[in-house]
């Protein structure tokens, strides 16, 4: 059957949905493995939690980026392996920490931090080894630091490192650096990598050697606006692959890992929904939505930056807001005809605005139109508690089209 015939036919069951393929999502961590040999793959799996996508991606070896205990529980509940779970976050709780020392490898975020890790696993009678994510002294695109409430920074680490080693019942074993999601240019990319491997090698020494991990975060971006490309990812991997080659003896024993979101699940999601009504105003013409900030929030944020900030240059602030078409939107049958329309949702406010005077192919109530890109950071962040509006539904495509639906 055809995506749009399934999409059709899940319309006469559904008033608004997300649908996620499988088959997108397996192609995209096969692209990874093939071009990244060396690397490890963990899930950030804030992007998108649903259960199914959790099975897919762990079926496939990966391991998880969990930003939460409840997301420590989560994993581990599938991939039943301490190693291949890591838990950074800040301002974890005493219960944080307590219940994730035998579930998932503990990324300390603070000073702090790595002194309440050290109390609590003596408390437990334990000695856990952890990582600590370090503030760089580089940003993506320029050899200085920025300040920021995550991880603790380059220099402070350095001038610490000999009170961290002779804390009791840790050792720290890793290091976790992510300065920044979405990035399309490989190049930059490609440069920030150079950074962290050398960082890495600095930290390995003070460590005698004793370094088995290094985190070097996400960073890999999507296609969002239709002008935008894919990153390169096999040049990417192939410059990781020589430069790891340049470091082979420093990082010998070091397991090298990459956090990935949106790359994996992000154009594997659609969201589905219906035209509930249209009206003239003021002579403007008004397509109403079912289900749309409150559904799927991205379109009907890009208009709020927009209306309110330099729609030309908004600033990116991820993961809320990409820029300001990051999901096109297509009716599901195209008529011939257009019409100048403002596109709405269906909530009690003006600010969920999906389109304002586009000219869109001609409507009628209960047509279907579909968004793309909304397989990552959608479904989580949209604020379906508003108005108590019924939540769309989760529903995956699996690749021999079989459709699970989430409960
Ligand atoms: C620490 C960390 N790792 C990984 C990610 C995942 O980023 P992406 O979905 O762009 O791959 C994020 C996103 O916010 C993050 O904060």
């Amino acid at each position: 059957m055809e995506k749009k015939d399934i999409i059709k036919k899940l319309s006469e069951e559904f008033d608004s949905f997300y649908l996620y393929d499988e088959e997108i999502i397996l192609e995209r961590i096969k692209a990874l493995k093939e071009n990244f040999p060396s690397i490890k793959f963990l899930y950030s799996l804030k992007t998108n939690p649903n259960p199914h996508i959790l099975d897919i991606i762990y079926g496939q070896g990966l391991g998880a980026d969990a930003a939460s205990l409840s997301e420590v529980e989560k994993s581990y509940d599938r991939i039943k392996d301490q190693k291949k779970i890591q838990y950074s976050a800040p301002g974890k709780s005493k219960e944080d920490i307590r219940k994730s020392l035998d579930k998932a490898i503990i990324i300390a975020d603070s000073l702090n931090e790595i002194k309440l890790i050290s109390e609590i696993a003596k408390e437990e009678n334990k000695t856990v080894k952890i990582g600590i994510r370090i503030n760089p002294n580089f940003t993506f695109t320029d050899n200085k630091g920025m300040a920021g409430k995550f991880g603790v920074d380059e220099d402070l680490f350095f001038e610490k490192i000999e009170d961290f080693k002779s804390l009791e019942n840790i050792e720290i074993k890793g290091i976790h650096v992510h300065s920044k999601s979405q990035e399309l240019n490989y190049e930059v990319i490609k440069n920030y990598y150079k950074n962290i491997l050398d960082l890495a090698t600095r930290v390995n020494e003070k460590l005698d050697c004793d370094l088995e991990f290094l985190n070097m975060g996400s960073g890999i971006g999507i296609p969002y606006e239709v002008e935008d490309d894919e990153v390169d990812v096999k040049s990417l991997g192939a410059s990781l692959e020589e430069f790891l080659q340049t470091c082979k003896e420093e990082l010998d024993k070091v397991e090298i890992y990459i956090e990935t979101g949106r790359y994996l699940v992000g154009k594997a999601g659609l969201y589905v929904t219906k035209v509930r009504d249209k009206k003239s105003s003021f002579g403007k013409n008004f397509v109403i939505l079912s289900n749309t900030l409150n559904g799927f929030y991205r379109p009907s944020i890009n208009m709020m930056v927009g209306l309110y900030t330099d729609f030309e240059n908004p600033p990116a602030n991820e993961p809320l807001f990409t820029s300001s078409n990051s999901s096109q939107i297509f009716p599901l049958e195209e008529r011939a005809e257009k019409e100048t329309v403002t596109i709405m949702g269906n909530l009690c406010t003006g600010a969920d605005v999906v389109r304002k005077e586009i000219e869109f192919p001609k409507v009628e109530i209960g047509d279907v139109l579909y968004f793309n890109n909304a397989g990552s950071y959608s479904i989580v962040l949209s604020p379906m508690q508003f108005a108590s509006m019924e939540r769309p539904k989760e529903v995956i495509l699996r690749k021999d089209n079989e459709i699970l639906v989430t409960e």
